[in-house]
């Protein structure tokens, strides 16, 4: 149980990694908010995960939006008396050739994968401050590492600037005791990446120094990881969760 006692928000905990993330948190222990923007799957999981003895907390919020975040974080202080880990994961891809890529579609992408993450951090941050602990996972992309062509140029941007925020705020919140890291998760089945033809992505199992498919419980353990005190001393890293197709 590396998480007995804690209180964790995961964002975008409806669907894909941030389903499995929030599993995993619930099983190790820990209080979770279920932040997330479609309703319905969040309180779906919430009744899996125990909502009746106040373990987990279905909040519906837009990360991107301004008013919602501050609003979540004081629902989320409001039940559970305060914020241990927060989980930035919800993010959308929309890649398209960069001459297709419609101002709309460049400002959606940056909105969900950078300014929603940054939302959440400066509204987390207080909270984290005032206990003189916190630990904030970011989960960036190994499109952000590699620039990997089809990924989409705002896909890549977003998650490059994920791993440049990681850094910048592992060092300006360090002092108050709050580590920052972030993950690069390589190609994981969810709904997000079942947007590619199947064959698409069986082709991305080919440079994996482990030949098979990561799942979403691969990242999930990884998060345990710098959410736990396991990973104290650790800070502003990024790691890498591929099977070994890039190695930093
Ligand atoms: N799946 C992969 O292979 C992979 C690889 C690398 C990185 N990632 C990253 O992992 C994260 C999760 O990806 P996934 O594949 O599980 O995605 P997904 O589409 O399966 O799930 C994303 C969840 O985020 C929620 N969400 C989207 N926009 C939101 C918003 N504005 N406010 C609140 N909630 C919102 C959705 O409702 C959904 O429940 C993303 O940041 C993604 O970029 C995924």
């Amino acid at each position: 149980m590396e998480l007995e006692g804690k209180v964790v928000i995961v964002t975008g905990a409806g669907n894909g990694l941030g389903l499995a993330i929030a599993r995993r948190c619930a099983q190790e222990g820990a209080g979770v908010a279920l932040w997330d923007m479609n309703a319905e799957s969040i309180e779906k999981l919430s009744r899996e995960l125990g909502v009746a003895d106040a373990r987990a907390l279905p909040v519906k919020v837009d990360v991107t939006r301004e008013d919602e975040v501050r609003a979540a974080v004081q629902t989320t202080v409001d039940h559970f008396g305060r914020i241990d880990v927060l989980v930035n994961n919800a993010g959308i891809s929309r890649h398209k050739p960069l001459e297709e890529t419609t101002l709309e579609l460049w400002d959606l992408v940056i909105k969900v994968n950078l300014t929603g993450p940054f939302l959440c951090c400066r509204e987390v941050a207080p909270v984290m401050k005032k206990q003189q602990y916190g630990k904030i996972v970011n989960i960036a992309s190994l499109g952000g590492r590699t620039g990997r062509p089809g990924v989409g140029v705002n896909y890549a941007a977003s998650k490059g600037g994920i791993i440049a925020m990681t850094k910048c705020l592992a060092k300006e919140l360090g002092p108050n005791n709050i580590y920052v890291n972030s993950i690069c998760p390589g190609t994981i089945y969810t709904e997000q990446t079942g947007q590619y033809p199947k064959e698409v992505f069986e082709s991305w199992i080919a440079g994996r120094a482990v030949p098979k498919h990561g799942m979403p419980e691969d990242v999930a353990d990884a998060v345990i990881f710098l959410a736990s005190s396991r990973s104290d001393w650790i800070t502003g890293v990024t790691l890498d969760v591929n099977g070994g197709i890039f190695m930093a």
